[in-house]
Order: structure tokens, then C-alpha cells, then sequence
């Protein structure tokens, strides 16, 4: 479908992906049961209070405005007392008074955490961690992914579940487990050993292609019997094991939660037609969420703020994940499952939220494409390890300024039901593999310094700093919808992935790689020839030996003219030989000093102009850039925003510039552009659009000052469909 936008703003005519089916099956017919409404509520938790509160909870949810609540999640204790015997009755209960009340709910299998009687009886059935330690119970999420008693009592669970639930009309949506990992991402029990050498197993033809691919060569570590094969137990302190070893381990460890999860949600489809789903925690590092998204009927993700951060970075990070879940939901609407109105419980220092904050949150992840934004949790616990948590309904009752932010974000969420099923077309993408995470993270690397997570979290930052909107995508997906992508760190690349960037940039594309990247290959295996060995071609560099910087050391750079009015800058982390380069190559910046004066620190490799996508957006010539150091930040931004204005890519919303702490969206359909500005500054924002802020129906005049802490959601129609 193609639309022409018109007002400021937007430059180009898009194409939005037709997602249509996937989204009909999930988040659609969600939004379809809630009548067309954001979905706002949270996790809710009645059987932590008597009964006697519950026809007040209901009261108060409808007060508020609450349409979903997420129920039962960590109930296995209460719902199975004992083996195979079941107690609905409570559940019964609370179903029905939320159906009476109109709240419809998400149901959760209960599989998260088993109860004691269960772990006391199986206790092979507990996670044992690197160093041979058996976890106890008492926690939650104790159990081995891989312990076929715990498979076999949560399946019987999940059965039982939604055999008794799956025609009650309260019921809208399935809920598998929670946060896939949180606790117990990887187990190195005997069972989960030979569980690991049966999925070596399925992966390799051979053993002798398992010991090729973990170069078992190497310090006489050759496997001639597969009962020798076992998880990397061997601890970093104690000596290396080997990388292929434990990268293996991470791309199992990862598969044999999904196959709980896989297990589960066939379990549920065969006996319901509802969506389904478990919640994500953005960029976990140990869950590959591109398989993972794959499997879900709607994406869903939790996000809280980290204080550790700050307020801009913590801010910035909301943004982050925000993009990667729409990304995970590919540019489909998704559902924000858990945040919190105010504190949580689990940092060491948990500051609230102050006035204004929760609702600049919430409509955030609203404008990066969130149709629903739920809370951990309902109502503050006053027992458990969760009390200090903050709720929807606080300890001090409805008296209090945090439940009036609550009933007015219910009242702003009802005014945005037009924005649901809408989507974002952006324009660049990041590169992102969990893979390459698992990879560049290993131990005995050129430098600790880096890591996967810092790259991509700095390149995003500086970029949404300045108004851009970015997606994140699987280096072998299609790159067709972008004009842009940005390689921060992907320090193992497929050749799919490797062949994949490098069409996109001969087609016209615009790619900038970061150090370090390209490096090896699937089984972590040194790309020979020169680094990076993935991009040697597209970037045309060849470099010949790493350096290092320490982490209070510098080098100075001599910045061309074309890349900086600013001469001389600064790099740190890394430095590398680039020995040569292709005639094509433009050298925009060289070492001055350090091990490798007078060599190259910034290039650009230019192509010819492609063959334009489709006639109306005629694409720019394509680049390479490749970044041989950490660029201050000053000449990072210049570099990052430069190659996507030259891209013909701008940030969401003309201004002159972009304002601190400003953070702007557009989510669209084909009849209407709805720009959501939030204002988390300490200044007034001019907003360059004209039509009606959905969240206080007024007219919005060209030029509206947005005020400091404040929020509009401005509905401009388009002219479409072309
Ligand atoms: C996670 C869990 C919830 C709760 C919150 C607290 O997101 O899913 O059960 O523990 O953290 O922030």
C-alpha cells in the first residue's frame, strides 16, 4: 500500500509492509475483543489478597479505566496443591467478577515457577549452575529447561488450564509462562548435557564436523565419543574453554527454553484460537528474540527504567527497546506487557517516578507502536520479595497522586483507540544478532572494552538524540524498506548476512560498519585474509593487525573536511592497521598518533547510484563507511547524521534543532499520520504540524508550543491511498 503524506514533516512517499495476516491472528484480534481500545491494566495477583477485596478491585479497575489484566501467572502453588490435583475454584471466582466487571483477561499457563512439593520431589529437576551448584526453590524459575518432569507437570498444567478456560468469554488471550530466561537461562545438569549433545547432534552430521567447527585441535581438546561432549563447565577464572564450545551452548540454551515455549503454546493453539504469547525483556542477552518472535501470535515485552542510567539515558533506553519490540513484531502493533507507574523493587536504588513520568512512559511506547500498556502490577503486594514494587493501586490507597496519574493515563488511552493497528515506516535500521552478542562477548578478546550492547546503544542514542527513528534488523533479512543501515557491532557475520550488506549497498544503500566487525564466521572461526573479513570488499580496507587503546588512553585523528569543519578529533578503545585501500576508498580521517600514525581511521567507499526501489523514491548513490575507532561523540554524530541526510533520510519532525530531552514518533494508516511528542525537557517545543491533539481533542495549530513535561498525539490526515 502506498501513501502520499502531506504537511511538514514527511519528505517521501512510503510503502508499508503488508503485515495484515500475522497482525489478524494477533495483536489485531486482541485490539478487536477490546473493542478497538488500547489495552491498559497489568499483571494482576487476587489470590495475594482475601476475596473480600476483589469486587473492590474490579470496582477500582473500571474507575480507572482498566480493560486487561494479566492473571495467574505465578499461581501453579495454589492451582495444583498436590500432584494432578487441581483447584480452580478461586480462579472461577475471580474470572467471572472480572467478566461481571468487563475486564477481559490475559491467562497465563502458570508455568513459570513450580511449586515446593514439586521441587522437593524432583529435586533433579533444578537448575545447576556453571560451577556444579544445584539451585534450591524458594526463588522463582528454579527449574531446568530441560528436566522432563518439569515439562511433563507443566504441560499437564497447561492442559488442564485451558481445557476449563479457553470458552470463558472473560478470557482474551494466552499468557505462556514469564520472561522466558530471566532466572534460569542456562542449566548445566547431567540432563541438560545430554540434552545439549542431541541438539549438537541435530546441528552437526558428525562429530567430526562438531570438532572442525569448535577447532578442537586446539589444546588437545578432540571429542572421539559423543558421551564426552559436555556444556562448558569449565569456569573463566579457572582457564578458557572453548569459544565455539560456549557460543554453542548460548544458541542451545536459548532453543531449549523455546521448546518449552513451543511445547506450551502448541498445547494452547490446539484448544483455543486465541493469540498467544510471552513476554520478552528487550535486549536480554541470552534469548535469540528473532527466533523467538517468530513463534509468537503477538510480540510483548517488559521495560522498566534503569536509575543506574540517569534520567536521558534511562529515557533514551525506553526508545531503544521500545524500536527493537516493533522491530521483533516486524513494524507490527505490539503490546507493552509490564512497566511501572512508579519505582521497582530490584535495583539497588529504586527511585519513584515524578509527576508526569509514567504517562510520558507509557505514551512513548505508544508511539513506537505499542497498542496496549499494561503494569506490573495491579495492586502493591504487602507480603513477598515484590512489596517495595510499585502498582497501579499504591499501599496508601486512591488518596494518592500516583492511582489520579493512573485514572487520567486511562482516560489519555481511551482517547487513542484510533491509533491502534497502526504502523511506523523508518527508514534506517540497525544490525542486530544475538549471535554476534553471544560472540563478541566471549572471554580472551583483543579487549574487554568491547562489547555488543555499548556500540549499538551509542549509535542509537546519538542518532535518536538528534530526531531519527531507527529499527533493528536481522542482518539476513530482506533490507529493501531501508535506506540505511548502521553496522555498530556484528563481530560474527553470516556470509548470508555478509552478501546480504553488501547487495544492500551496491543497490544504493547506505551502510555503516563499527570496528570489530565481520570478524569470524558461524563457528566463530577468524575470516582469513585481512579484517574484517566479512566486509573486506564492500568496505574496501584490509586491515592487518588490532590495537587496543587502555582504558584511560586516546588518539588523536586528522578529520577531512568532507567528513568535519572540525580538523582534529579524538578516538578511543580501539585502533587497527589499515594496511591498504580500494581506489574508490575516500580516507576521511587517519590516525595522528598512537601505534599506527598516518593510517586510516574513517573510510567511505562509494557506489554507483542503484536501480531505484520504485519509480516515486529514486535512491541515492550507495556508501560504505567503515569506522576503525571510537569516534567522540561530536564527530560520531556528524558522521552518522551526514550519511543519513546524504541517504535522503531526515529526523521525524523539522525543527532547527532538535530540542534536549524531546523525543518525537509517528506511527500512520492510510487515512491518517498520528505524531506523538513528548516532552521530557525542561523547554517549550514548537510542534511544526497542523491538526487535532487526540489526548485533549483540541484544534493544533502549525507552531503549538508543547510545553516542558507534556505529551500531544497530533492526528493530521493523509492524502492516500495513491
Ligand atoms: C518482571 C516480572 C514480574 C515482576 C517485575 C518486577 O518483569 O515479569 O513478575 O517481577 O519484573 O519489576
Amino acid at each position: 500500500m502506498t501513501v502520499t503524506p502531506t504537511g511538514p514533516g514527511l519528505r517521501h512517499t512510503i510503502t508499508l509492509p503488508d503485515r495484515s495476516e500475522h497482525y489478524a491472528r494477533g495483536m489485531g484480534a486482541l485490539t478487536e475483543r477490546l473493542g478497538g481500545r488500547v489495552a491498559f491494566g497489568g499483571d494482576y495477583n487476587p489470590e495475594q489478597w482475601p476475596e473480600s477485596v476483589w469486587p473492590e478491585d474490579v470496582a477500582l479497575m473500571r474507575q480507572a479505566g482498566v480493560n486487561l489484566v494479566s492473571l495467574g501467572i505465578f499461581s501453579w502453588a495454589l492451582l495444583e496443591p498436590g500432584p494432578g490435583q487441581y483447584e480452580f475454584g478461586w480462579l472461577d471466582r475471580i474470572i467471572d467478577l472480572l467478566h461481571e466487571g468487563g475486564i477481559a483477561v490475559d491467562l497465563a499457563n502458570a508455568s513459570a515457577t513450580p511449586p515446593p512439593w514439586f521441587s522437593h520431589r524432583y529435586p533433579q529437576s533444578l537448575l545447576v549452575d556453571q560451577n556444579g551448584g544445584r539451585r534450591s526453590y524458594g526463588g522463582r524459575q528454579g527449574f531446568c529447561p530441560s528436566s522432563p518432569e518439569y515439562r511433563a507437570a507443566a504441560a499437564a498444567l497447561t492442559r488442564a488450564i485451558v481445557d476449563r478456560y479457553a470458552s470463558h468469554p472473560a478470557v482474551v488471550m494466552w499468557h505462556v509462562h514469564n520472561e522466558y530466561g530471566n532466572h534460569n537461562w542456562s542449566c548445566y545438569c547431567d540432563i541438560s548435557a545430554a540434552a545439549f549433545r542431541t541438539w549438537l547432534q541435530r546441528r552437526y552430521a558428525d562429530l567430526s564436523e562438531m570438532n572442525d567447527a569448535w577447532g578442537t585441535t586446539f589444546w588437545s581438546q578432540r571429542y572421539y565419543d559423543w558421551p564426552e561432549v559436555l556444556p562448558p563447565r569449565t569456569p573463566a577464572y579457572q582457564t578458557f574453554a572453548n569459544p565455539a564450545q560456549q557460543l554453542d551452548f548460548a544458541r542451545f540454551s536459548s532453543d531449549e527454553l523455546l521448546d518449552c515455549y513451543r511445547a506450551e503454546a502448541a498445547l494452547i493453539r490446539d484448544r483455543s484460537p486465541l493469540p498467544v504469547t510471552t513476554n520478552f525483556m528487550g535486549f536480554w542477552k541470552w534469548m535469540d528474540y528473532w527466533r523467538w518472535s517468530q513463534e509468537m501470535d503477538l510480540v510483548s515485552n517488559d521495560h522498566y527504567r534503569i536509575a543506574a542510567m540517569g534520567s536521558a539515558g534511562a529515557t533514551h533506553d525506553l526508545a531503544m527497546v521500545a524500536d527493537l519490540t516493533r522491530s521483533l513484531a516486524d513494524d507490527a502493533p505490539w503490546l507493552l506487557m509490564e512497566h511501572s507507574t512508579s519505582a521497582v523493587n530490584w535495583q539497588p536504588r529504586n527511585p519513584a517516578k515524578a509527576a508526569g513520568q509514567m504517562r510520558r512512559d507509557s505514551l512513548t511506547h505508544v508511539g513506537r507502536g505499542a497498542d496496549g500498556a499494561l503494569f506490573f502490577q495491579w495492586r502493591a503486594s504487602r507480603a513477598g520479595a515484590e512489596k517495595y514494587h510499585s502498582a497501579m493501586l499504591p499501599h496508601a490507597g486512591t488518596g494518592t497522586q500516583r492511582w489520579r496519574e493512573v485514572c487520567d493515563l486511562g482516560t489519555d488511552l481511551q482517547s487513542l483507540s484510533a491509533v491502534t493497528g497502526s504502523r511506523t515506516k523508518v527508514d534506517i535500521a540497525i544490525a542486530f544478532d544475538w549471535h554476534a552478542w553471544w560472540g563478541v562477548e566471549l572471554d580472551s578478546h583483543p579487549s574487554v572494552a568491547v562489547d555488543q550492547m555499548t556500540a549499538v546503544r551509542r549509535w542509537h542514542r546519538l542518532l535518536w538524540e538528534q530526531g531519527y527513528t531507527c529499527d533493528f534488523v536481522h542482518p539476513d533479512r530482506d533490507l529493501s524498506a531501508y535506506r540505511v543501515v548502521l553496522v555498530p557491532g556484528l563481530y560474527l557475520c553470516t556470509d548470508g548476512a555478509a552478501a546480504n550488506l553488501a547487495a544492500f549497498a551496491t543497490g544504493g544503500g547506505t551502510v555503516v560498519v563499527g570496528y570489530f566487525s565481520g570478524i569470524v564466521d558461524v563457528d566463530d572461526h577468524i575470516r582469513l585474509g585481512g579484517y574484517p573479513g566479512a566486509f573486506r570488499d564492500l568496505l574496501g580496507v584490509r586491515s592487518e593487525e588490532f590495537s587496543p587503546l587502555l582504558a584511560d588512553e586516546g588518539v588523536t585523528l586528522e578529520v577531512a573536511s568532507d567528513l568535519s569543519a572540525t580538523p582534529r578529533a579524538a578516538g578511543s578503545t580501539w585502533t587497527e592497521l589499515i594496511g591498504e585501500v580500494a581506489p574508490d576508498v575516500q580516507v576521511l580521517a587517519t590516525f595522528v598518533d598512537r601505534v599506527y600514525p598516518g593510517r586510516p581511521a574513517v573510510t567511505r567507499m562509494a557506489f554507483p547510484a542503484g536501480p531505484a526501489a520504485d519509480s516515486e523514491s529514486a535512491r541515492t548513490a550507495g556508501a560504505a563507511w567503515y569506522l576503525a575507532t571510537e569516534l567522540n561523540s561530536e564527530l560520531l554524530t556528524e558522521l552518522l547524521t551526514g550519511a543519513c541526510e546524504a541517504a535522503g533520510v531526515s529526523p521525524v519532525i523539522d525543527l532547527p534543532t532538535w530540542p534536549i530531552g524531546f523525543d518525537a514518533m509517528v506511527r500512520q494508516d492510510d487515512r491518517t499520520r498520528y505524531l506523538f511528542a513528548v516532552n521530557h525537557g525542561t523547554a517549550g517545543v514548537p510542534i511544526p504540524c497542523t491538526g487535532t491533539d487526540l489526548l485533549t481533542g483540541k484544534a493544533w495549530a502549525e507552531g503549538t508550543v508543547l510545553p516542558p513535561g507534556q505529551v500531544a498525539v497530533v492526528s493530521s490526515p493523509l492524502i492516500g491511498p495513491a
